[in-house]
This record gives C-alpha cells, sequence and structure tokens, in this order.
C-alpha cells in the first residue's frame, strides 16, 4: 500500500502545479467562448471566465487515470504481489464514470443554464453506473440499527431497494447542497476543502484502526487527487476571485464525495462532515420548494457605498402564500430564525433562507472576505464535531 500511497502523492503534487500553470492560461479562452459571468457583489462589471470546475475536473481524472496502473498492477504485470484485487478495480473505474458523467452534465449545465428539475436528475442518472456496480460487488442492503433498538427489532434490518434510493438521494444532495451554500467568493471551493481534508483525515484514521482497509484506501487514492486541484482552483476562487467554479464544480465535488461514501461504506459518517450544507438545505427548503418565493440570486446583497454585504430579501403577501408557505413564515417567525419587515400595503420583506443570509442577521452589514471566513471556521467547527462524535458514539450506540 506505502508504494502505491506515496505515487498518489506524488501524482497529486504534480497535478497541483499544472492546474495552478494551467488555469491562468485558460482564462482567456473561457471569455473568449462566452463562458464568464459578473461578480455580483462587486461593482466592477469586469468579466469573470466560469465553470473553472471543468479544468480541475479534467486534471483530477486524469490524475486518476495515470495512476490506475499503480495499486492494480497485478492485472498488467501479472505480478499478485501489490495489494487491490478486480473488485476494486471495477469499483474505481465505475466511480471515474460517474465523476465524468457529472463534470459532463454540470459543465452542461453552466453552458446552457438548466432548469431546477434537471438538476436533481442528473446527478441521479450519473450515480447509475456506480450503484450498479455496488450491486453486483456488494449488494449489502442491511443497516445497523443502534444498541437501545435491539430489544424491539433485530441488531441490522434489510431495507433492499430502498439503499439504493437512499444511494441515489446521497448523490443528488451532495451535488446540489455545495452549489446552494454558494454566492460568495470562494465559499464553493472552501467548503470542499475542509470536507475533503476531513475525509481524508477519517481514512487516515480508520487505515490506522483497523487492518482491512481497501475501502479506505481506495477513498484516499480518490481523495488526493481531487485536493490537490482543489487546492490549485482555490488560489484564484478565493476573494477577490479571478475565475468562477461553475456548477461544474460544485457537481464534480458532491458526487466525488458521494462516491467515496458509498464505495467506503461510510456515507453515515460523510453526511457529518455535511452539517453546514444540511442546516443550509433544511433553511432553505420552503424556497426550493417554492412555498416562498425564490429569485434567480439568494446570495448576499451588495452595498456599493460601504463595500459590506447585507442580507438580500424576497417579497410576498401572506395571503399569496400556500397553507404550507404560512406554517413555514410562521414557524421561523416564532422561532426567530427570520429578519423581517412589514409594509403598509402589507408586503413582506424577508431575508431570503440560506445560512450565508442567516448568519448576515447575526452579524450586520460584513465583508465578503470576512464573512466566507466566518463561514468557513464554521465548517471546521462542525467537522471538528463530527470527528468528536463519531468514535464515542458509535460505540455508545452500536457496541
Ligand atoms: C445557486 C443559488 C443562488 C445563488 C447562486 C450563486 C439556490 C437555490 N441557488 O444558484 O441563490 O445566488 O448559486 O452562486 O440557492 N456569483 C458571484 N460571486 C461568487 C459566486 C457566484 O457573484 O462568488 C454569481 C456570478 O454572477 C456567477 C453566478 O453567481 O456567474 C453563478 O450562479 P450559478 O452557479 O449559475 O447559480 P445556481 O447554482 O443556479
Ligand atoms: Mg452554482
Amino acid at each position: 500500500m506505502l508504494i502505491s500511497f506515496i505515487c498518489n502523492i506524488l501524482i497529486s503534487i504534480i497535478a497541483y502545479f499544472i492546474t495552478r500553470k494551467l488555469i491562468p492560461n485558460l482564462k482567456e479562452m473561457f471569455i473568449r467562448s462566452n463562458i464568464y459571468g459578473v461578480d455580483l457583489n462587486k461593482d466592477n462589471g469586469i468579466k469573470i471566465p466560469e465553470a473553472f470546475g471543468v479544468v480541475t475536473g479534467c486534471i483530477f481524472l486524469i490524475s486518476l487515470f495515470l495512476f490506475i496502473p499503480i495499486p492494480f498492477g497485478h492485472i498488467f504485470f501479472k505480478d499478485k504481489s501489490d495489494d487491490f484485487s478486480n473488485n476494486e478495480f471495477v469499483e474505481l473505474i465505475s466511480a471515474l464514470l460517474s465523476i465524468c458523467c457529472m463534470i459532463l452534465l454540470g459543465f452542461a449545465d453552466d453552458v446552457l443554464d438548466l432548469k431546477w428539475r434537471h438538476k436533481l436528475l442528473l446527478p441521479t442518472i450519473a450515480s447509475l453506473p456506480l450503484l450498479m456496480v455496488y450491486y453486483v460487488n456488494f449488494n449489502s442492503t442491511t443497516i445497523m440499527l443502534p444498541k437501545i433498538l435491539h430489544d424491539i427489532f433485530t441488531s441490522s434490518i434489510n431495507i433492499g431497494f430502498f439503499y439504493y434510493v437512499y444511494m441515489g438521494s446521497l448523490a443528488v444532495f451532495c451535488t446540489n447542497a455545495i452549489n446552494i451554500l454558494a454566492g460568495i467568493n470562494g465559499l464553493e471551493v472552501g467548503q470542499s476543502l475542509i470536507i475533503a481534508i476531513s475525509v481524508i483525515a477519517f481514512n487516515l484514521l480508520q487505515i490506522f484502526k483497523d487492518s482491512v482497509s481497501e475501502k479506505h484506501q481506495l477513498s484516499l487514492y480518490i481523495m488526493c487527487p481531487y485536493l490537490a486541484t482543489t487546492l490549485a482552483l482555490w488560489e484564484f476562487n478565493k476573494y477577490p476571485s479571478s475565475v468562477f467554479v461553475g456548477d461544474t464544480f460544485n457537481y464534480l465535488s458532491g458526487m466525488t464525495f458521494a462516491v467515496v461514501g458509498i464505495l467506503g461504506h461510510f456515507s453515515k459518517t460523510l453526511l457529518l462532515f455535511f452539517i453546514p450544507q444540511i442546516l443550509n438545505f433544511l433553511y432553505s427548503t420552503p424556497q426550493l420548494f417554492h412555498l416562498i418565493p425564490c429569485p434567480r440570486h439568494r446570495l448576499p446583497k451588495f452595498d456599493p457605498k460601504s463595500g459590506l454585504l447585507n442580507y438580500s430579501k424576497t417579497s410576498f403577501k401572506l395571503d399569496e402564500l400556500s397553507l404550507f408557505g404560512r406554517f413555514f413564515f410562521f414557524v421561523l417567525k416564532s422561532f426567530r430564525l427570520i429578519k423581517y419587515e412589514v409594509t403598509k400595503d402589507s408586503v413582506i420583506f424577508c431575508n431570503n433562507l440560506t445560512l450565508i443570509n442567516f448568519f448576515i442577521i447575526f452579524t450586520g452589514p460584513i465583508h465578503e472576505n470576512k464573512l466566507n471566513s466566518l463561514i468557513l471556521y464554521f465548517q471546521i467547527v462542525c467537522s471538528l464535531f463530527a470527528f468528536m462524535i463519531i468514535y464515542p458514539l458509535a460505540h455508545i450506540f452500536y457496541n
């Protein structure tokens, strides 16, 4: 394993430098092809090349293509001494196929600006090759139950087909959850870096803990080149962004995390590294399901005079909302989770329901870079919290 791991690290380091060199060289080409956006939190109107996830995604895939012969050398060189079997070979190839599919679909989204229903459909389709391999290789659809339920049920139950629905949903969730916690410079890449580092740390801890660890090795081999290419992207996407990552990057990242979670059998642990994204998703649900009006962009509002960001608003009249809409508004209002004002003609101006705006409600108008750091610190604290509960809690509930 050590030789494969060292080669993987070396390939990742080379991938980092190539990506860092390539990104500035490709900026003009993207703008010429009309793949650019305008930074809505600046008042300079500069064209910023968009969808650079496609560049890091390609280098990430090429790195893995070049890496394949190393741990699977015996397939090519008839040397049985190395550590990976044909099953893992198929898993890695199917992981690459799903990630590759997601890059293609994400890029299509950036260029064609697809509708929300497609955004839900795309990751489901892209995860099919992976689910097929899962079916052939493991087909384990049994979940362990916590100790307290052992007396009522058994220690584990087989949920059959629903396990596949769960895995498909995981891919849909991971891809979209990163995409909707976005809109300030560096946030999409920053959160992905923290999740990637958390997954790598978890894999290493598991490898040191257990002797049987092929699943975690496979995850490490995928995560290291991902981390390297994403780190290179961070240099250009952090405040002030000179490139935007596009939905390509968000989909590619979400799919990469879902793939390692599924193949590594740690999808529940993976979700613990997504706490800010889960909170943002739950808080967003009334707008995502259009119970409360959802504008095209929900990112914070830039004030050119002060140069600071304030929370952005959506507006509606209470009697325009459905019954569910009114219910959610009432609940959010009662728990003081929103900031709103009502005009004389009963129009309600309420903050857009994102974690980013929620932070601004507490901090007051804030500089973009400071806000980004604040949310990333929150992500780090959540990851540390996840590690604090993974081992002790697993012991209490499952042993
Ligand atoms: C998601 C969010 C949307 C948010 C957008 C920002 C939901 C349902 N959708 O939409 O509310 O406004 O992401 O990415 O929550 N941009 C910036 N600064 C940045 C990053 C992006 O101004 O740091 C702007 C640029 O104009 C860029 C555009 O956002 O071109 C990209 O938006 P896009 O990724 O297409 O939005 P969605 O993913 O559909
Ligand atoms: Mg997006």
